[in-house]
């Protein structure tokens, strides 16, 4: 086999390209090849390469933005998880108890749609933001970090230009949990 990382040119000292390169192909699932050109790695010509640049630059966006305060480390496999598409909301699941808290929506379908979003993202229910006796109560501290998420998640769209409908929602990083993965293992 031929060793790409047996080269004369020594990768940038302040990081390790080798460990890099192969924590993105564990991360998506994929061979090198997915992104380079065999014996030709310095070639960067392919649309995936370019995004996988841009996704490096937006992972670091937000470990030093908004995700800072929550110790930041995302990494690209908590939202690839091994696989080249994150999860997405499935009607199925946002419906779920859409017609339960019918009532609490007073048909605002935009309103249910977006909390069927939360409740499936995070694997909770209601009560983990709210008092469901008084659904307008804003002193809960989850529901206050909830609309921060939401202002962040808007501000990630920008970063995948040129993706066909990406689906970026608080499932991409979630995935069923309140926390997010920081492991490199894949569940
Ligand atoms: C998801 C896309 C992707 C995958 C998968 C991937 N790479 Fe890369 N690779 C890149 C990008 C983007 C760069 C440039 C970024 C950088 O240098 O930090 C790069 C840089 C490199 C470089 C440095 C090239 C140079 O300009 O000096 C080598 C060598 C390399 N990759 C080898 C590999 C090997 C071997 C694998 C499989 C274990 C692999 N890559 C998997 C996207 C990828
Ligand atoms: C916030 C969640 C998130 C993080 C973190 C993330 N990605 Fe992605 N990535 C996505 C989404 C969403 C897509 C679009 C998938 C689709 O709809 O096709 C995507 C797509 C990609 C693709 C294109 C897949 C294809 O079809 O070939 C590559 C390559 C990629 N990501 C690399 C990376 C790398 C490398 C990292 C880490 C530096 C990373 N991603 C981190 C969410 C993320
Ligand atoms: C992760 C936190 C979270 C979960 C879980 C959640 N909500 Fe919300 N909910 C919010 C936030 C944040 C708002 C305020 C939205 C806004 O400012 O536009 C809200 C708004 C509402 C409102 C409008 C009243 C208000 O406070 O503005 C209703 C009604 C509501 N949610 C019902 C529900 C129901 C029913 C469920 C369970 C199926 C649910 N929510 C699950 C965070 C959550
Ligand atoms: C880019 C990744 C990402 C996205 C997208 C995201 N979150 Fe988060 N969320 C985090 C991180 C990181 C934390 C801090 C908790 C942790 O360390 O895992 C967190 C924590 C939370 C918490 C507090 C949980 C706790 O127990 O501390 C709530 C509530 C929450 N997010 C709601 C949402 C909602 C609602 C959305 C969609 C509007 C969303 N998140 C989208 C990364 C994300």
């Amino acid at each position: 086999m031929h060793v790409p990382f047996a080269r004369a040119q020594a990768p940038a000292p302040e990081e390790d390209v080798q460990a890099k390169m192969q924590a993105w192909s564990k991360a998506l699932g994929v061979e090198c090849t997915h992104c380079h050109i065999e014996n030709q790695w310095d070639l960067g010509y392919l649309p995936v390469f370019d995004l996988a640049f841009r996704m490096e630059k937006m992972v670091k966006e937000l470990n030093a933005g908004p995700l800072k305060q929550y110790g930041g480390n995302l990494t690209c496999n908590t939202c690839h998880q091994g696989k080249l598409t994150p999860p997405k909301v499935t009607r199925e699941q946002w419906e779920r108890d859409a017609k339960r808290y019918e009532a609490a929506y007073n048909g605002d379908q935009s309103l249910a749609l977006q909390m069927g979003i939360f409740t499936a993202s995070l694997g909770v229910g209601c009560s983990y933001c709210h008092d469901p006796n008084n659904w307008g109560w804003d002193d809960h501290p989850n529901k206050a970090v909830a609309r921060r998420m939401r202002g962040m998640v808007g501000s990630i769209n920008k970063h995948f230009a040129g993706v066909t409908n990406p689906e970026i929602s608080c499932m991409t990083c979630h995935q069923g949990k309140p926390k997010i993965s920081r492991s490199d293992e894949q569940q």
